[in-house]
């Protein structure tokens, strides 16, 4: 791989210890997957730092590197733990991980990384058009790449921690614009309803499309940004998709495909069956409610919230909302307000990173993700159902539209 002087200097150790093993990390990445050189990046997102992930051997990882003179050279933020930062939070029940999980956030905090614990990094620093990024959190890379044409790889979290303290990457993959353009065109032919239906579509235009870029249209109406977030998610999850384009929605869309490529319609057929797929709950058996994967910013999602509160009354069973971890003033005492009406705030992190064995059997959600990995992961029964509908269906009202 072709380095330039002071790459050169950073890898002989010159920049220190830490420098040099992380970028010794990228190049040998780098090199293993054919890339020519390395590239400049403005943000780097590191995933996979709850410390059931990490374990141990990763705490002592982090630590050695800021031991070793290890600080971040470009905006760097990290993914959801897997405890909350309200300490009082229902998934906060093992002091043990509590003091583990701090020791992690406050190593990567002290090489300076932002208070994050998000995987929606895109909303502490937006990314340009085209500029370039070392994202781990694979729900975001898609979010950056197809939602605000920015470039990224999907990158592990050991990865992304080495970009971080070097600020580059390897020029390879959605770096480079040549494979950035779509090689299968989807056309759904069906209503798209709320996050729920974004993210069966999502779903299916993982498991079909594997690491190609889908060109995603909608028909007449584009999806809106929070539904595009939840269909780049559950194709990140179902599949490797690291890249859509959205009809409307995308900056580098340039319109549907011209050259022959494979074409594929999803109608209302196939939202049914994956819909069926996913779901092993009726939606009356959940014991909460979850909604926030992707995490909500806090502002949007409570303002939702309170005019649903207004409609319906407030929510039966509880209702768990996942966001970010950078808490702002005042939301502490605006959780102690919402739990009286069953409301709960998790900042920083989500019920498929947390441990949620013991604590819930059945959850229903709009998120087609969180439904992939809690069934998975944490063997949670899980029922799909749209926000409002949730709500409807605790005051004895039917769903607008329950299933897609
Ligand atoms: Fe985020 Fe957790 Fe979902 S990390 S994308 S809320 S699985």
């Amino acid at each position: 791989m072709y380095l330039t002087r002071e790459e050169e200097r950073i890898l002989n150790g010159e920049e220190g210890e830490a420098k040099a093993v992380a970028l010794k990390l990228v190049v040998k990445v780098g090199e293993a997957l054919g890339a020519e050189r390395l590239v400049e990046i403005n943000h780097a997102h590191a995933s996979g730092i709850s410390y059931d992930n990490i374990g141990e051997p990763g705490l002592r990882f982090m630590k050695r590197l800021l031991e070793s003179g290890g600080r971040v050279a470009v905006f760097s933020t990290y993914n959801p733990a897997g405890t909350s930062f309200l300490d009082d939070a229902p998934v906060n029940r093992d002091p043990e991980l509590l003091q583990k999980q701090l020791e992690v956030i406050r190593t990567l905090e002290a090489m300076g990384f932002r208070r994050s614990a998000t995987c929606i990094p895109y909303t502490l620093r937006q990314p340009g058009l085209g500029e370039h990024l070392a994202w781990g959190e694979s729900s975001a890379v898609a979010v950056a790449n197809s939602i605000y044409g920015a470039r990224s790889n999907r990158e592990a979290g050991p990865l992304a921690l080495a970009a971080a303290l070097v600020g580059r990457t390897y020029r390879w993959g959605l770096h480079l614009p040549e494979n950035r353009k779509p090689s299968i065109h989807v056309r759904v032919e069906t209503g798209v309803e709320g996050e729920l239906g974004a993210g069966l579509v999502g779903y299916i235009v993982g498991r079909l499309s594997g690491n190609l870029v889908p060109y995603i249209d909608t028909g007449e109406g584009a999806l809106d940004e929070r539904q595009g977030i939840a269909l780049c998610a559950a194709a990140a999850a179902s599949g490797s998709t690291a890249m859509c384009l959205l009809k409307g929605l995308s900056p580098e869309d340039h319109g549907p495909p011209r050259e022959p490529i494979e074409r594929v319609a999803i109608g209302e057929a196939e939202l049914r069956e994956a819909l069926d797929e996913l779901s092993t709950a009726e939606p009356g058996e959940a014991e909460v409610f979850f909604t926030g994967c992707p995490h909500h910013e806090p502002a949007s999602i409570l303002e939702k919230v309170r005019s649903l509160v207004e409609r319906y009354g407030p929510p039966r069973r509880p209702l768990w909302i996942a966001v970010p971890g950078s808490v702002p003033p005042g939301l502490a005492a605006e959780a102690r307000r919402l739990r009286r009406m069953n409301i709960v705030l998790l900042p920083g992190t989500c019920l498929v990173v947390t441990r949620l064995r013991g604590l819930v059997d059945t959850v229903a959600t709009d998120s087609v993700k969180t439904a992939f990995y809690i069934a998975r992961r944490h063997r949670t029964r899980v029922a799909l159902v749209n926000l409002e509908d949730y709500f409807r269906l605790q005051t004895g009202l039917s769903p607008r539209q329950v299933a897609p």
